[in-house]
């Protein structure tokens, strides 16, 4: 009789303690955000409350916050967390309903927009916890590996496809730029950006998702083009569209893209930014720059740290070969004008087989006019800039072709002195531009990024430009009787005459 009373009052606790902790929002919680790619991106939401008040860490593709802040009770909360990225601070808010146990959970992007709430599950607790810090190695120079003595030209697929690229585009892409004249141009590396990832095989190899299911074959078959392909890569645990990253496995994922033919790698610092300060960037780019050296294999090094740290003061000691030098550009006349036109005070820094990266070309993509992508080439060539296509090769307009293939602008942008342009004379939103040439040659850019067309006059000498011999205008393909001491020449608006000077 003792002995059942015992059992019962066991049992009747072990209820009442599993009923509690099944209603309680205090534990580890998963969601998961659906792909086609096999590839499952988790958030995790390590949850405790007190009364009203709910405090722990939420994990969400490359950022790892903390709450500082919850509202409502947990039947119905909002949280605010906060981590800090380099030296300023992110906030998200989630908000969550919890019943009968059951819990959803979303993210709030901007206040006037609903949330999408996600079913979250119980996960143990520890998974999903950031990996434990892997001290930075100690600095020292990384060999020049000799590549991109002309800033790269190619492709990357995320200004059109972002995550939906997969290896039929990539083939289709290869095929269209090896026989649409871009090859012919110059164009020559094809390069994956995020989300073809997948899980870490027992031996900690990297694998590809379902989008990608040969990453061998793809390299064999863009090489049968007589082109190069490049993929991508984090320092940090996730990438940032939270697919995974190469931390604490870069030389082995060094290996597997030599392995597989690679030659082009942008290693994005996303989620890095939970495990290092912006003044550890040095050290850990440089790891992944040995890395790539020690397998033997030419892979052009793309740092992608969106200028931070100025990165073009280090960026090729740690073996980087270009350097994104802001953040993400968008295909709109203001976000293209706006980098391009700030990358003045870097054009010392621009070399041979080490270039500033003002980011991916958005020609073609809709959202600006042909002028204004004219415009947005012109720059690209006076700033030495990479000439990566961000477009769909497959169709596109002749007029956009015609853009990305102007024989006579790349030659100015792949100019073998290497040399950066800069501006040269600016009043209100007219400007000129002008890049020294190889040849006793320099590049004038005459921009108006006025709302008006503007008649405009260059005064050779205001250029330090004596003895004009030759004029050439490179986008009408003609030369110019320019002989006096001035040019003038009407720029229609957000336009520019780029002319070539001897
Ligand atoms: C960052 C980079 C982009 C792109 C995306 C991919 O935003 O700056 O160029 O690579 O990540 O997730």
């Amino acid at each position: 009789m003792k002995q059942l009373s015992l059992v019962l009052i066991v049992l009747s606790l072990t209820i009442g303690w599993t009923q509690t902790s099944q209603n309680s929002l205090t534990g580890n919680w998963a969601s998961e955000t659906p792909s086609n790619d096999g590839y499952i991106r988790k958030s995790y939401f390590n949850l405790k409350h007190d009364g009203d008040k709910i405090t722990g860490t939420i994990r969400a593709t490359q950022f790892f916050y903390t709450i500082k802040e919850s509202t409502g009770s947990p039947e119905a909360f909002t949280l605010t967390a906060s981590m800090m990225d380099g030296k300023s601070e992110r906030k998200v808010t989630y908000e969550g309903k919890f019943v009968n146990g059951e819990l959803v959970i979303g993210r709030r992007n901007r206040p006037e927009q609903p949330v999408s709430f996600l079913p979250a599950y119980r996960v143990p607790e520890g998974e999903g916890a950031l990996p434990a810090r892997i001290e930075p190695p100690a600095i020292y120079p990384v060999k020049d590996n000799g590549l991109a003595r002309t800033p790269p030209m190619g492709w990357n697929s995320w200004n059109k496809f972002a995550g939906r690229i997969d290896d039929a585009t990539v083939r289709g892409i290869a095929d269209a730029m090896a026989s649409n004249g871009m090859k012919d141009a110059g164009y020559l590396y094809i390069n994956i950006d995020d989300t073809w990832e997948g899980y870490r095989d027992k031996q900690g190899n990297i694998t590809t998702n379902k989008k990608f299911p040969d990453m061998k074959a793809l390299a064999d078959y863009v090489h049968s083009k007589g082109l190069k392909l490049g993929i991508y890569s984090s320092p940090g645990p996730n990438t940032c569209a939270g697919y995974e990253g190469s931390y604490g496995h870069e030389e082995q994922d060094a290996r597997t893209f030599a392995a597989w033919g690679i030659d082009y790698l942008k290693y994005d610092w996303c989620g890095a930014r939970t495990l290092y300060t912006d003044e550890e960037m040095p050290a850990i780019y440089q790891k992944m720059g040995n890395a790539l050296m020690k397998t033997g294999r030419p892979i052009v090094y793309s740092l992608c740290q969106y200028g931070r740290l100025d990165v073009w003061k280090w960026g090729a000691d740690v073996g980087g070969n270009l350097w994104r030098t802001t953040g993400d550009i968008r295909d709109t006349w203001d976000s293209m004008s706006g980098i391009g036109f700030r990358q003045n005070e870097l054009a010392q820094y621009a070399r041979p087989g080490h270039w500033n990266d003002p980011d991916m070309l958005e020609i073609g993509n809709g959202g600006m006019t042909d002028t204004e992508y004219r415009t947005h080439m012109s720059l690209w060539a006076i700033l030495a800039a990479p000439l990566l296509a961000g477009n769909d090769l497959r169709k596109m307009a002749p007029e956009t072709l015609e853009i990305l293939t102007n024989k006579e602008v790349i030659a100015i942008n792949q100019d073998k002195l290497g040399q950066q342009g800069k501006q040269a004379w600016k009043s209100g939103e007219q400007e000129i531009w002008t890049r020294r040439l190889s040849g006793d040659a320099t590049a004038v850019a005459i921009f108006n990024r006025g709302k008006e067309d503007a008649k405009m006059t260059v005064k050779w000498a205001d250029l330090q430009l004596t003895r004009v011999k030759t004029v050439r205008d490179v986008w009408s393909h003609q030369d110019i009787k320019a002989f006096g001491p001035e040019y003038g020449v009407t720029v229609p608006s957000h336009g520019t005459v780029l002319l070539r000077v001897k």
